[in-house]
């Protein structure tokens, strides 16, 4: 550790966050769908600034932003994301971003410090065409038959067309270069209310949830809402939501204190007030931060599917279209965090799990990594209403720079 670390500019962290905010500005925050041209122009405003930090910038074949250092010593990977939910909040990736940003201003052109942080943007975290895709793509997991395979969950086109669109289609992906990290960190809103409502500034990752998700789909038989008598009926969205209720009354039977479980989607087909619907469909995702809580959770939906079947009205149908392991965060990473939170944030730090799922977990299966939480207002978040105090927000850059600068020098 440099006895007199370089000050970090609080005032530019604020500055670059708020133009990102102006990129694609919804309400208070943003709509950048992956591959929008909103999402497009904040990666092209990332890649400009990566020269200002020592870093060569690469816009890859897969959307993501990757600034890699020629300064010699040990390299720290950090990043997060730059695309957001659909109209939701302006903090949720940015944040992580424009801190890495900040770490490789104040770090790599000093010279008195060995080592640089390398910079990164990941594409679609936010799962527009899949989930973690640019991530993955980094660390050799995402394969071109995936690629092939992907489409936008909201109109059905496929990545392909994306890529092509926004100018990609043929470039070059880059992947990891082993050995060549000492590790990942990633900086995040906390998305929840437990910083918070404990008054603290900083969360310490201990470990991200895994995320399995399904598609549930309800066959009955469509026909006449009038002349159907209530009896013979084979109503697709009304097995739908009774399955919900089931689930809900059953579930925490088998879950652990912070197993989730959301419908985030139903569809009803054909969705008219006068038919019976003949097929329903749910979107149902499950998280929880042991993997064989939720393969117990899914024995049991699958049961229910079972049950429902076997009682004649209508067929269920559960197929499995997401799994990610649970990943713990590295030790030495969750004392760098803490102990900057320490020296810069009066002790106010948690250690603490994440019921969001991050980039991290991806890196995490191919080096050290670990994530550092700033509070959320009110704990809101995928929503424009999300907000973090800029006091708040400038802590957690003093914070992590400082633990970014820990964990350089700890491989001297
Ligand atoms: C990521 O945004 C998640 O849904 O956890
Ligand atoms: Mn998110
Ligand atoms: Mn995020």
């Amino acid at each position: 550790m440099p006895n007199n670390p370089p000050p970090i500019d609080g005032a530019r962290v604020l500055a670059d966050l708020n133009t990102l905010r102006g990129i694609g500005t919804y309400r208070t925050g943003v709509h950048k769908p992956t591959f929008s041209d909103a999402h497009m122009g904040s990666l092209r405003w990332l890649a400009e600034r990566l020269p200002e930090a020592g870093l060569a910038a690469e816009v890859d074949g897969i959307g993501n932003v990757v600034g890699t250092s020629a300064k010699p010593g040990p390299k720290l990977l950090a990043g997060s994301h730059l695309e957001s939910q659909n109209f939701a909040g302006w903090l949720d990736g940015p944040l992580g971003v424009v801190y890495a940003l900040e770490a490789a201003r104040v770090i790599n052109p000093d010279a008195t410090i060995r080592g640089a942080v390398e910079v990164a943007s990941w594409c679609d975290e936010e799962g527009h065409f899949g989930h973690f895709l640019g991530s993955r793509s980094y660390v050799g997991a995402l394969t071109e038959a995936d690629i092939d395979a992907a489409r936008d969950r909201n109109s059905d086109r496929t990545m392909r067309e994306a890529l092509a669109s926004a100018g990609l289609a043929g470039r070059p992906r880059v992947t990891a270069e082993r050995g060549r990290h000492v590790g990942y960190l990633e900086a995040h809103i906390e998305q929840g209310e437990t910083l918070e409502s404990a008054d603290l500034s900083i969360g310490v990752v201990t470990s991200i949830v895994g995320i399995w998700q399904y598609r549930i789909v309800f066959t009955g038989e469509q026909n006449h809402a009038g002349t159907t008598r209530m009896a013979i009926r084979k109503d697709a969205g009304l097995a739908m939501s009774r399955f919900c209720v089931a689930v809900d009354e059953s579930f925490p039977k088998l879950s652990g204190p912070r197993t989730v479980w959301t419908t985030g989607r139903m569809t009803l087909d054909p969705g008219a007030p006068s038919i019976i619907p003949g097929r329903a469909e749910m979107l149902f995702q499950i998280r929880d931060d042991d993997a064989g809580v939720i393969a117990r959770l899914e024995q049991h939906l699958r049961a229910l599917a079972a049950d429902v079947t076997a009682q004649g009205g209508c067929v269920v149908e559960v197929e499995r279209i997401r799994t990610g392991t649970p990943a713990r965060m590295d030790a030495g990473f969750q004392d760098a965090i803490e102990a900057a939170a320490r020296d810069l944030a009066g002790g106010k730090s948690l250690r603490m799990p994440s019921g969001a799922g991050h980039d991290a977990q991806v890196l995490a299966t191919i080096m050290p990594a670990g994530m550092l939480f700033v509070p959320s207002i009110g704990g809101i978040s995928h929503h424009w209403h999300e907000n973090t105090a800029d006091a708040d927000i400038v802590t957690g850059a003093a914070v992590f720079v400082d633990a970014c600068l820990r964990l350089l020098a700890s491989t001297s």
